[in-house]
């Protein structure tokens, strides 16, 4: 092997797709992972202590839709794997290409800067010993972006002194520090309504309390996972027929999400990141769950909602999502503020060569093979098989992206890197093609 000439930045499902797409085409490469395994946030209670996998965690994308092109999923797995599996099919990905030896297990990387047309990074392991600055002409970052807890900011009035137990979904592993207490949950993510089912089960109440309204799409329609029965040439279809076709399904097999105590949603179906729940609306028809708009403020024990109504709460639990965090840039060259980065196709930085993001997307669909596709474009560029397009029209793609963005999705922090996937795939696709064609000339 020579001097590896890409660096990349964690071993979890985006990270380990690059390793083997580089090792593929015999690039040489550092991995850094500051845990002692791979997997990232599939990894339950990994030493990297930031992975916000609870102990009943199931995929809610299909494992068909989450499988990597070179390395399906084995049939034995059911539609929906827990997080053991999921984690298990990681490890048996890197096992099967060999890439276990290319990672640094328990190392971290604390600094990346631009220096001349490359980059120096800064790891220190975590078993001690001095941090260790090397230099690379690529640094692939592949940090995850859902282990930053966002608290809601401000606090709501009251907050600092409710007596009770606040904590946030990144935290919540397992039921027991429920059972038998009163528990609000906020938010109507996926993390809301999995924590709120899962509380109905053992606590002495629970209420969700969210600020808008969602459509809840059912892991199955007529038998079938959801997002297969949605891949199908309907992806190619313009957005609002996809939409009517969703919404007529859901209205179908299930009814208005305010037949069940929801409020109405603000916003059309697919405006928004999916909430995916087989369970919450049977919790909610068997009144387990009380429906209350978002949290006002606290007078001790007692929770005051915007429509004035109140209710005493033992836990709080806020699923209010996460911040994307690049602790090893700096401001200067990367800020991420609001969860909003600008990057060309979601992967190049126009203004930093070499500086690439695998797996900054929320798909309406599976992050995974989203990312193999990015891993194979940043495998183009760094073997100069592929070449960008120019600065000024790399602003211009990532503008329209944001406008587009803008214009569709409810606005919100967790909607600033949202892709629909197919059609996502099929965009890098086409960049890959126009890259080597700009290559070749
Ligand atoms: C509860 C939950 C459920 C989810 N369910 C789904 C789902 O069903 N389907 C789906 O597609 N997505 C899901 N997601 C989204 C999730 O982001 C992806 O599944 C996936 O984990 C993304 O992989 P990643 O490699 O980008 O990030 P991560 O899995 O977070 O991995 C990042 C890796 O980088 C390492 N790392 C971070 N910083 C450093 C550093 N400075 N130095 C060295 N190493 C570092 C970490 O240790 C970690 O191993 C879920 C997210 C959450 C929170
Ligand atoms: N596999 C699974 O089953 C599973 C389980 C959990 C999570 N996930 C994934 O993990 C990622 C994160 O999901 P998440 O549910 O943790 O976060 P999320 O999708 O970002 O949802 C956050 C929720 O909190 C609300 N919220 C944020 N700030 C608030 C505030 N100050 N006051 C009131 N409400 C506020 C948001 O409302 P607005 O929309 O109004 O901002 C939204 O409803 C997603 O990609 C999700 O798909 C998957």
């Amino acid at each position: 092997m020579h001097q590896p000439q890409v660096c990349i930045i964690g071993a979890g499902s985006s990270g380990i797709t690059v390793a083997q797409v580089l090792a593929s085409r015999g690039v040489a490469f550092d991995c850094f992972e500051a845990g002692s395994g791979i997997g990232g946030n599939w990894r339950y209670g990994n030493d990297n202590e930031m992975s916000s996998a609870y102990e009943s965690l199931h995929i809610n994308t299909s494992r068909q839709m989450m499988e990597y092109a070179a390395y399906p999923m084995p049939e034995s797995l059911p539609d929906y794997p827990d997080h053991r599996q999921i984690a298990q099919y990681f490890d048996d990905y890197v096992d099967h290409f060999g890439l276990r030896d290319t990672i640094t297990f328990r190392t971290e990387v604390t600094r990346v800067a631009p220096v001349g047309n490359g980059y120096e990074v800064t790891v220190r392991s975590r078993d001690g010993g001095e941090p260790e600055t090397r230099r690379y002409r690529e640094v692939v970052v592949a940090n995850g972006h859902h282990w930053d807890p966002r608290w809601p900011e401000p606090s709501f009035p009251g907050a600092d002194s409710f007596p009770g137990t606040q904590l946030h979904a990144h935290y919540y592993r397992t039921p027991e520090p429920l059972v038998d207490k009163r528990v609000l949950v906020l938010g109507i993510g996926n993390s809301a309504c999995d924590i709120a089912v899962e509380s109905s089960r053992v606590a002495r109440s629970t209420d969700l309390a969210m600020r808008r309204g969602a459509h809840i799409l059912p892991k199955y329609m007529f038998g079938i996972p959801t997002d297969r029965l949605t891949d199908s040439p309907l992806v190619k279809a313009p957005l609002k027929v996809q939409q009517t076709v969703m919404a007529g399904l859901l209205r179908l097999s299930l009814g208005k999400v305010t037949d069940y105590g929801l409020p109405e949603p603000d916003h059309a179906v697919l405006h928004a990141h999916p909430t995916v729940s087989q369970d919450l609306l049977s919790r909610l028809g068997h009144g387990d769950i009380t429906v209350r708009p978002t949290i006002d403020r606290f007078e001790g024990s007692k929770v005051f909602f915007a429509d004035g109504s109140s209710g005493e709460y033992d836990v709080v639990v806020y699923c209010t999502g996460y911040k994307v965090t690049f602790p090893f840039l700096g401001d200067e060259v990367v800020r991420a503020e609001d969860n909003h980065v600008e990057l060309y196709r979601r992967v190049v930085h126009p203004d930093h060569p070499g500086l690439y993001f695998v797996g900054l997307i929320q798909p309406l669909g599976a992050i995974m093979p989203l990312a193999e596709a990015q891993a194979e474009w940043i495998g183009d560029l760094v073997t100069a098989a592929g070449r960008l397009p120019s600065v000024r029209e790399m602003r211009a793609q990532i503008a329209s992206y944001d406008q587009a963005l803008r214009k569709r999705f409810v606005a919100s922090k967790r909607h600033t890197m949202e892709v629909d996937f197919h059609a996502y795939r099929s965009e890098i696709a086409r960049e890959r093609k126009e890259s080597r064609k700009r290559a070749r000339r």
